[in-house]
């Protein structure tokens, strides 16, 4: 399937929340409340990138957020997710076309890096990874992945924006 990918208008906001909905309803380690995260992030106003992948019949099958992580590392870093793909098109390469657009934007607009909680079997491919220092809390480290457009002197925790532990 061929499909297109641009950033969100404010005409798309219901279809990425009902996507958001439908892709983790299934999904390991899901809260439930992922489509309340973008919301929340969008409204706080720090949903900074917020990508999404329009099918042929102009349907958005595919959503990326990112939002700004807390750190001492030095630069800006970004926090990937929730990530989301129509359950259809799962493993089809939406989900891996969002993320590597998403990095090059960022990666354009001078960010240092970008973290994320996930599978490291999936975020590996993209150059995630779990690194001595890196950490975040409440979660195992295993799962706290990131990949550094300019690598840190030392890898040091980071904070996810609250919409993620307060959403509902
Ligand atoms: C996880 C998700 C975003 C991946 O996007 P996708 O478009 O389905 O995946 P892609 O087509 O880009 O990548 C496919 C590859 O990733 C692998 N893959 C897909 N989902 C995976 C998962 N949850 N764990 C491990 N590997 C996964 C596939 O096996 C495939 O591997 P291959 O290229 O070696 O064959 C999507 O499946 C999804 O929306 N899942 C439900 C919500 C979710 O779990 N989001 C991520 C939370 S961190």
């Amino acid at each position: 399937m061929s499909f297109v990918i641009r950033s969100e208008t404010a005409a798309d906001q219901a279809a990425i929340g009902e996507l958001t909905t439908t892709a983790f309803l299934t999904a390991a380690h899901a809260s439930g409340t992922e489509a309340a995260i973008v919301r929340d992030l969008r409204s706080a106003g720090v949903l900074v990138l917020s990508l999404v992948a329009i099918d042929p019949a102009d349907e958005i099958v595919g959503h990326a957020g990112f939002s700004p992580i807390e750190t001492d590392m030095p630069g800006r870093w970004f926090g990937l997710g929730p990530l989301s793909v129509a359950p259809a098109l799962q493993r089809t390469g939406v989900g891996s076309a969002l993320v590597r657009a998403g990095l090059a934007q960022l990666s354009d607009q001078g960010a240092a890096g970008v973290g994320l909680v996930g599978d490291p079997a999936y975020y590996g491919r993209f150059g995630f990874a779990a690194r001595p220092g890196l950490s975040c809390e409440g979660v195992p480290d295993a799962y706290v992945q990131a990949l550094a457009f300019e690598e840190p002197p030392v890898w040091k925790s980071i904070v996810f924006h609250p919409a993620f532990f307060t959403a509902k």
